[in-house]
């Protein structure tokens, strides 16, 4: 039996429990929302507080930063500056042996409790087998990839025996493409240039896919140091006006350089689960990781993996081991439809949400939507030959 302390994390308050091997309880966020009604979630402690089944299951609105609705930039960046303040102030006390009240040993609270390893020599091992495979590598011209190993060498340096901040940073920064194509699109489309809604919608749910893996990551204290914290949201500011530059110079490459970092982000999950699965199948699962991958709508979830008929892909959520192979599965998703944004961008071979491009209707419906079509036609038809005979 592991203890893993109680902590209120810069972003989610975290009530992490006794764990069990033999039976895998619950890391719940406490303030996520949760869809459906797996019964084993809740705990007894959490029953006897009397928190009810809606309380805990239902939707709640997860508090993030500093605010508690939309307000002005300037009161959230003011009050966000003096709570990150404070992280500061009480890190530097901590370094110098001056505690908080709440103070809280890193070894005592995850990420570091959880004993998780990465090694970087395995993920460039790992990156160097693909590369080898037929029709891996990720081919990209050479400004990408200088950029793209002198970033793989900072993360090393940076992150070295904590993977969990690794995960967290590259995962503040990975969908931040995102964010930055569908603000292109909407450029172009504010212009009135191009327009391509079914794009954007599938940028849309990677996006959304993305945000579920950054939840999971802050879930498990990787956002715990206030150094990372501060790293992670400048660079992703910067990256993503960068992004948005490039788009408006190449979306081909806009979309190559992040087809070359999903790539990477496959090498570095595939890695860490194999390297830590006798651990990870001891712990259990985060609360928000089964919200997303086992919740009553998962429209968006199958709307970015193009490659597949929606509703095939529904993995088990039952450890921590089934979240990060789940994680990874989605990066390698999100490498194939990246690949077929650079062929729109390069040939025009278009790319549609998975419900577009597979047939699921059931022959009574496509033989009701042939009979709309048809009678469609016919009105069309009529008022036409109505308007000749006049
Ligand atoms: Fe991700
Ligand atoms: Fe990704």
């Amino acid at each position: 039996m592991l203890e893993v302390a109680a902590f209120r994390g810069p972003t989610l308050i975290y009530h992490a429990r006794a764990l069990s091997s033999a039976a895998p309880r619950s890391i719940s966020t406490g303030i996520y929302y949760k869809h459906g009604t797996d019964d084993d979630q809740v705990t007894k402690e959490e029953k006897d507080k009397g928190a009810s089944w809606a309380d805990v299951y239902n939707i709640k609105r997860q508090k993030y930063g500093i605010g508690s609705k939309p307000e002005s930039a300037f009161n959230l960046a003011s009050r966000t500056f003096v709570s990150q303040g404070s992280s500061i102030v009480k890190e530097a006390l901590a370094g110098v042996g001056i505690f908080a009240k709440d103070y809280i040993p890193p070894e005592e609270k995850p990420p570091n409790c959880l004993g998780l390893t990465l090694d970087s020599e395995a993920v460039k091992d790992a990156e160097r087998k693909r590369e080898a495979r037929a029709g891996e590598k990720v081919e990209t011209n050479p400004a990408s990839r200088a950029l793209y190993d002198a970033g793989c060498y900072v993360l090393d340096e940076l992150f070295v025996g904590r993977p969990i901040a690794r995960f967290w940073f590259l995962e503040t920064i990975a969908r931040m493409p995102y964010f930055s194509y569908v603000s292109m699109l909407h450029l172009y489309e504010s212009f009135g240039w191009w327009r391509d809604p079914q794009l954007r919608k599938v940028h849309n749910a990677e996006e959304y896919n993305e945000l579920h893996h950054l939840l999971i990551m802050e879930t498990l204290g990787g956002n715990d140091r206030w150094r990372d914290r501060f790293l992670g949201y400048h660079v992703a500011f910067g990256y993503y006006w960068a992004i948005n530059a490039l788009f408006l110079f190449s979306p081909r490459a806009a979309y190559e350089f992040m087809e070359l970092l999903e790539a990477h982000a496959v090498d570095t999950y595939s890695t860490f689960y194999i390297e830590n699965k006798e651990r990870l199948l001891e712990l259990p699962a985060p609360a928000v990781a089964s919200s997303y991958y086992k919740g009553a709508d998962l429209y968006l979830f199958d709307d970015f993996q193009i490659s597949k008929r929606p509703s095939s892909r529904r993995p088990p959520v039952d450890n921590l081991y089934d979240v990060f192979k789940n994680i990874c599965e989605d990066e390698a998703e999100h490498v194939k439809t990246m690949a077929a944004c650079k062929n729109y961008s390069k040939v025009g071979k278009i790319v549609v949400s998975p419900h577009l491009s597979f047939d699921n209707d059931s022959e009574q419906v496509q033989n009701e939507k042939r009979a709309r079509w048809l009678e469609w036609s016919e009105e069309i038809n009529r008022a036409c030959t109505a308007e000749e005979d006049f």
